[in-house]
């Protein structure tokens, strides 16, 4: 009887240990595990430059390359912003210009609209905008001009023929050159269908052309409209007849992305109906999959658990929830998954919650970022040195066990940690920069609107680099306020900068002041080293260069061009369910090639102008006044101040 109380007691004792053992991290060792993850960016990025490019990815174990996703040099374009924000700007203009030279990405080839969506459009986006901060030479009107800027909206405009169907859901698989190949299935994931958003919702922004932000609305209206009578979604969905072909409902793979771009789509775009569908959504989530901070697979139509599993790509929903500002709900979940990494080293692809292991056939790890953006947003929100310690777990199982002379390895089996000759490119888009910023606790990256570039446009000042960065799902990060300087944006001054040291608390941001005060994590006490961000906020606004080109634009002849796109414009400010004028539309010469399944020549316009007269799916107009805050005329760079989800707390 003695015996076992002594040894429970002790085995307490050691659990206490062990639970309370966050150690405290310095300044230095944070500048130190940075450089740790810089290196292992390094080694993979000249390796893939030295054994693999131009094909799409490095083997890390043959040492060679091989085309993956679409022979574009997927892994060079996914890395390129991960270069800005580890700064390096020289090899980012490299890059660039390589990228620049291109005209366009007409080739013979079957891609993933998804794939080639959040990697490409979203990697090219993001680099147009980082240019500015990157040191390149800029094209007149920028942002709202330039090459990569062109280079995506020719990607999506080989793309958008896939919405081209019934519903306005797109299919998965186009040809870059020809359109949907023939007998393409209409069967897409719910991924497949709403992870397009934060892509087309920018493009439309910066180009003024509204078709890809209303092509990618329609889309997610569309899903919105088919889920069950319990509120829930499936996995894949038949984008002709509406009906779904795989009827279980979760979070992870095939639909992730979904809930992660109503999220972040409501934050970018100021559209509080995202946001709503999202609290829809997570209503029937809770009550259905949530057990023990745990999210289950379950049937939509009768809600009772199919599928006991955690997948690792689920590890991206606490991250998602702190940008909402439930750091609780997200902390505890995190546990839970930061549990399975412990177990193994790294998180299974499948895991069996009941009997606490991996999944067969399931046991791979190809390197993926979910968890360790999880904790990048949660420490930003909490301070947490926990979540320090849990980032350190995966810099060092990656370390350990991924590292090859030529580059990092995916894990073919978590259990014996056996290695497979493949490295995904979202290991140096997503991986290695999400770890970047979790150590780096000055990026610019997490600048909260405490400091902004002012530049001069064809449409006034604007404000750019101030913060609030959303990243599409592939980790490449849009800043929100560059789409206010575009088409469509008011025309006045934004804000009178003269004003600017009165307004100084506004730059930071009331509520984000009292939240973080109110943040009592176990981090306060032992945190003094911590320190994520300045105590005062520092008002600093750099002038862009008015000698360069973006002032010298009013002068020039796109100048002129923009100004009188800007008309169009303020017609359409005036009216804001109309868009551009269908006056004259050319259209590029390669959408003669692109044929419809009838033999039809395919017109984006006239799609767009299909979906707004069929108007399927309704939007629910209640739902934008229960959004005052977010959808108010705020500064944008104040507006969107996203990681503590104070916009979104009804
Ligand atoms: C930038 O990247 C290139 C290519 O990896 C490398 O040669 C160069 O040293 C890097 N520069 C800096 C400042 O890190
Ligand atoms: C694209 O897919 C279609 C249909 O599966 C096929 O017929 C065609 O050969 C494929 N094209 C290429 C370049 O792989
Ligand atoms: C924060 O502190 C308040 C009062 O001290 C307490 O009620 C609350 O539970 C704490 N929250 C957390 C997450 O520890
Ligand atoms: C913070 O770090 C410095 C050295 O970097 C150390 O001297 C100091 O004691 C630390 N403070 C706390 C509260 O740990
Ligand atoms: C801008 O041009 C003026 C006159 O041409 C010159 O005096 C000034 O130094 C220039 N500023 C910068 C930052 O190059
Ligand atoms: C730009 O437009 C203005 C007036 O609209 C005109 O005076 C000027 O000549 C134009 N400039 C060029 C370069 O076309
Ligand atoms: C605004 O749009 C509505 C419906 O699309 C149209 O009837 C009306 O004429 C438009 N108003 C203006 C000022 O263009
Ligand atoms: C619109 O949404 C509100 C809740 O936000 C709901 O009460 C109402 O029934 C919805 N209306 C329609 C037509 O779906």
């Amino acid at each position: 009887m003695l015996l076992p109380l002594i040894h429970k007691w002790f085995l307490l004792l050691f659990i206490v240990k062990i639970t309370c053992a966050v150690r405290t991290y310095t300044k230095d060792d944070l500048i130190k595990l940075r450089e740790e993850v810089r290196e292992m960016f390094y080694h993979a990025y000249d390796s893939y430059l030295r054994y693999a490019y131009p094909y799409d990815e490095l083997r890390p174990i043959s040492c060679d390359g091989v085309d993956t996703y679409g022979s574009y040099s997927l892994t060079l374009i996914d890395a390129l912003d991960t270069l800005a924000v580890m700064g390096n700007y020289s090899e980012f203009q490299r890059v660039v210009d390589i990228l620049s030279a291109k005209t366009d990405f007409d080739a013979n080839i079957n891609v993933s609209v998804f794939e080639t969506n959040i990697r490409i459009i979203g990697g090219l986006l993001s680099a147009h905008l980082l240019s500015n901060k990157a040191g390149m030479k800029l094209e007149p009107g920028w942002p709202c001009n330039g090459p990569l800027l062109r280079l995506a909206e020719d990607v999506a405009k080989r793309l958008i023929v896939a919405f081209d169907t019934k519903t306005g859901m797109p299919y998965g698989t186009v040809n870059l050159h020809s359109g949907v190949p023939k007998g393409e299935t209409t069967v897409t994931c719910t991924a497949g269908v709403g992870t397009f958003i934060v892509e087309f919702g920018t493009l439309s922004r910066l180009t003024g052309d509204p078709l890809y932000e209303e092509v990618a609305m329609n889309a997610l209206y569309a899903l919105f409209d088919h889920r069950s009578q319990l509120g829930l979604l499936g996995n894949h969905i038949d984008i002709d007849s509406g009906r779904w072909t795989a009827q279980d409902a979760g979070i992870g793979s095939g639909v992730d992305s979904y809930f992660e771009y109503l999220v972040k789509g409501s934050i970018l775009l100021q559209r509080p109906e995202l946001m709503e569908m999202f609290y829809e959504a997570r209503k029937s989530i809770d009550k259905y999959l949530k057990r023990d901070d745990w999210y289950m697979w379950v049937s939509m139509t009768k809600g009772q658990i199919t599928l006991p599993v955690f997948q690792s790509l689920d590890a991206f929903w606490p991250g998602v929830l702190s940008l909402i500002g439930e750091t609780s709900n997200a902390m505890r979940t995190l546990h839970n998954y930061h549990q399975v990494w412990q177990q193994y080293g790294f998180t299974p692809e499948f895991y069996y919650i009941p009997q606490t292991k991996a999944g067969t056939n399931k046991e791979s790890y190809p390197l993926r970022p979910e968890l360790i953006e999880s904790i990048m947003y949660l420490y930003r929100a909490t301070g947490d040195p926990y979540l320090l310690q849990a980032g350190e777990d995966i810099l060092r199982s990656i370390q350990h066990s991924s590292k090859t002379p030529c580059g990092y390895a995916t894990i073919k089996d978590v259990r014996d940690h056996i290695k497979e000759d493949r490295m995904e490119s979202f290991f140096l888009s997503e991986t290695t920069k999400y770890l970047y910023l979790l150590f780096d606790t000055d990026n610019f990256i997490h600048n909260q609107g405490n400091y902004g570039t002012i530049i001069e446009t064809a449409n006034g000042q604007c404000v750019i680099d101030a913060g609030g960065y959303v990243f599409n799902t592939e980790a490449h990060p849009i800043d929100p306020a560059a789409l206010q300087c575009c088409h469509g944006a008011a025309k006045s001054n934004l804000f009178n900068f003269k004003d600017l040291e009165k307004n100084k608390a506004l730059f930071r941001g009331d509520t984000i002041h009292q939240r973080r005060s109110q943040t009592n994590t176990s981090s306060e006490k032992a945190a003094e080293n911590v320190t994520v961000e300045a105590e005062q906020a520092v008002v600093e606004v750099i002038p862009i260069d008015l000698n360069n080109s973006i002032a010298k634009a009013q002068d020039t002849d796109s100048a002129n061009q923009s100004a009188s796109v800007e008309e169009d414009d303020s017609e359409e400010d005036s009216n804001t369910t109309t868009l551009v004028s269908v006056e004259e539309i050319t259209l590029p010469d390669f959408f003669g090639n692109i044929l419809s399944s009838k033999g039809k020549v395919f017109s984006p316009q006239e799609m767009l102008e299909r979906f707004r007269r069929e108007n399927k799916f309704p939007r629910n107009t209640t739902w934008e006044n229960n959004y005052k805050l977010l959808s108010c005329k705020a500064q944008p760079f104040l507006q969107r101040i996203s990681i503590f989800g104070e916009f979104f707390n009804k």
